[in-house]
């Protein structure tokens, strides 16, 4: 026992012997929780219903990144009884999988996102983005009118696409040549939307603006937005969860 304290005395005064050892501690350490991360193939649990965004909806998400919303808006619920009580279940690491870049975000001047989708109509989101005063008074969002004036312009979304697939967004080589008519059958209720909702379930075709005659900048981002905490079926998903962790208990 005096020999153990002994020896360990010797090394908290040499300060060289303290540093190789230090370094051996955390060198071990570190390797012991980061090496496994290359040997499983994902740290993302798989789940249904995750699909790459349609070219409109991508096209709203780079307004959302553009106009900068993330500034006041969270894209994660987190597994708190608060959070889940006022936005819904929390969000699946999965949910933001083809998310290039991610939307989390750490301030909420406003409410989280992350389920936004489909739980107002769109003619609220348009006159709640053109005038927030109008629908909330004592809000501080500003107002989006313009993006109802803007055209549509994505110069290259096939590109966009094309480089999405290069970080790890599954599209398709037919995604990317139909890219740009997906764009804008989407947001034109008298378009055939081709085999649109086959290669990306759950789609909403629709005019989002109020205007079927142009495709605006506020189509792209109320289809985003119509989009959000829709495609995985949340409440099945953690079913699905609890049964495993059930069973294996
Ligand atoms: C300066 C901060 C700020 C910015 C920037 C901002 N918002 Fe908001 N947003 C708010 C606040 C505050 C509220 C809550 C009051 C209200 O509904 O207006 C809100 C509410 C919302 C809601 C309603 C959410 C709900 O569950 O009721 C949506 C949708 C929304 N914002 C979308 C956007 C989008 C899209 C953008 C970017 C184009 C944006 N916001 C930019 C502050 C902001």
């Amino acid at each position: 026992m005096t020999s153990m304290t002994e020896r360990h005395k010797k090394l908290e005064k040499n300060i060289t012997l303290l540093g190789v050892f230090a370094f051996l501690a955390v060198t071990v350490g570190g390797i012991v929780e980061i090496a496994p991360l290359f040997w499983i193939d994902n740290t993302i649990e798989k789940v249904e219903g995750m699909r790459p965004y349609t070219p409109l909806e991508q096209a709203g998400r780079d307004i959302y990144v553009r106009e900068g919303c993330y500034v006041c808006h969270s894209q994660m619920i987190r597994p708190f009884r608060d959070e889940v009580e006022r936005y819904g279940h929390y969000s699946l690491a999965a949910e933001s999988m083809y998310d290039h870049p991610f939307q989390w975000g750490s301030e909420r001047t406003g409410p989280d996102l992350a389920r936004v989708g489909n739980r107002y109509s769109d003619s609220w989101h348009v006159q709640h983005l053109t005038d927030p005063q109008s629908v909330v008074p004592e809000s501080v969002m500003p107002k989006f009118g313009f993006l109802a004036q803007n055209d549509l312009e994505v110069h290259d979304i096939a590109a966009n696409l094309t480089a999405l697939r290069h970080v790890g967004v599954p599209y398709t080589d037919k995604d990317i040549q139909m890219a740009a008519a997906d764009l804008k059958a989407q947001a034109d209720p008298d378009a055939d939307a081709g085999d649109l909702l086959q290669r990306y379930p759950k789609a909403q075709i629709r005019d989002f603006d109020g205007n079927p005659k142009r495709l605006t900048e506020m189509d792209a981002l109320v289809a985003y937005l119509q989009m959000l905490g829709t495609l995985v079926d949340v409440n099945g998903a953690s079913a699905q969860e609890e049964l495993a962790s059930e069973h294996s208990r």
